[in-house]
């Protein structure tokens, strides 16, 4: 982002900053490796198995990016000329930058949810929308996205139960569900404290609800690069012809693949560190402009503040150490990730604190 300094100290702008830590590099030297466009890298093998059977799919393939994954994850449901329905703040419709309607020739119609909350409403609304077989006069609809966490929501947490309503009236007209989980790990943290199954539990329960999923392994599980989409191996099949077509077809990617794997075993759990420390910076920046963020909303790693001038907001919070991002003209958003400690957080609420709170001269 233009203006923002060099020497920040902390830098909220995103949680696919992270660096790769110590321990991740390590894994990612000492992986194995072989050529994964012959599909024969033994590190990428076991990460895309690993994948999809945390969401309980027959198999998983490794993309160099999310975007990516999207695209062919929702090309596999979606034929040219058909239609994907989406929120209007969905990642795959607002920042990837055309590339469904560009390379698949999908076209998407969108529904309005505060937060980009799926709750029962929005579930009514989506379905009331669908027109499946819809034959010569109108577009079919295909599939219905959905974003878990929701990015520019505000990193919203979609209800189990209204998933489950969704699951049920696309599966029985005949639509497919795909998944955009790039912080599926974030909702599954948070959902996973009342899951028997945990995180774990939580992720095989909305896997097992859709036809296709794309997670992601560099945003807060900190990976420096990576995704992974899930499906029928029969689907997977096809998308690796697509990958290979699209030049994402790379080689010795095991390197990548050991920094997801690691991320994995030791990166997951502690989102929820990442989310005590967004509500904290939630609760000062409301404690000092009520109404510019409602900090119970905020269950993972993303704050969205709104202020009357977001570029000079970011510039008066740059000035003063703190990285933000201006999503719009009047909103402002900070994400925690893995790079955030304590005494970032403290420099965060302490800076929002100052520019949020009324001028007293
Ligand atoms: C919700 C969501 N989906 C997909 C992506 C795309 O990921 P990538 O930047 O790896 O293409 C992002 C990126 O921030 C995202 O937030």
């Amino acid at each position: 982002m233009s203006g923002v300094r060099a020497d920040l100290r902390v830098d909220l702008r995103s949680d696919t900053l992270t660096r790769p830590t110590a321990a991740m590099r390590r894994a990612m030297a000492e992986a194995e490796v072989g050529d994964d466009v012959y599909a024969e890298d033994p590190t990428t093998n076991a990460l895309e198995a690993r994948v999809a059977g945390l969401l309980g799919h027959e198999a998983g393939l490794f993309f160099p990016t999310g975007s990516l994954a999207n695209v062919l994850g929702v090309r596999l449901v979606v034929a040219p000329g058909e239609e994907l329905l989406c929120d209007a703040l969905a990642h795959v419709v607002r920042a990837e930058l055309g590339a469904h309607a560009v390379t698949s020739g999908v076209t998407t119609r969108t529904w309005h949810a505060p937060r980009g909350l799926l709750d029962d409403d929005a579930v009514d609304r989506v379905v009331a929308m669908m027109t499946p077989d819809a034959g010569p006069y109108l577009v079919s609809t295909a599939a219905v996205a959905v974003e878990d966490t929701h990015n520019f929501g505000g990193g919203t947490v979609q209800p189990l139960a209204s998933l489950h309503r969704l699951h049920a009236a696309t599966s029985s007209a005949g639509v497919a569900l795909h998944l955009d989980g790039a912080r599926l790990w974030n909702a599954a943290v948070v959902q996973g404290a009342d899951h028997p199954g945990g995180w774990q539990g939580v992720v095989r329960e909305i896997g097992g609800l859709v036809a296709t999923a794309s997670v992601c392994l560099s945003k807060g599980l900190g990976a420096p690069v990576g995704s992974v989409l899930v499906s029928s191996a029969e689907n997977i099949a096809r998308a690796r012809i697509w990958r290979k077509r699209m030049g994402g077809g790379m080689r010795q990617t095991g390197l990548l693949a050991a920094a997801g794997l690691h991320a994995l075993d030791h990166h997951v759990e502690r989102l929820a560190d990442d989310h005590a420390r967004a509500r904290r910076i939630a609760e000062a920046a409301a404690a000092a402009r009520p109404g510019c963020t409602d900090p119970a909303a905020v269950e993972t790693n993303i704050v969205v503040l709104d202020v009357d001038d977001a570029r000079a907001f970011v510039l008066a919070a740059a000035e003063r150490g703190v990285a933000l991002s201006a999503l719009g003209p009047k909103t402002v958003r900070l994400v925690t990730h893995l790079d955030v400690d304590d005494e970032g957080t403290d420099l965060a609420v302490a800076v929002l604190t100052e520019l949020l709170s009324p001028r007293t001269s």
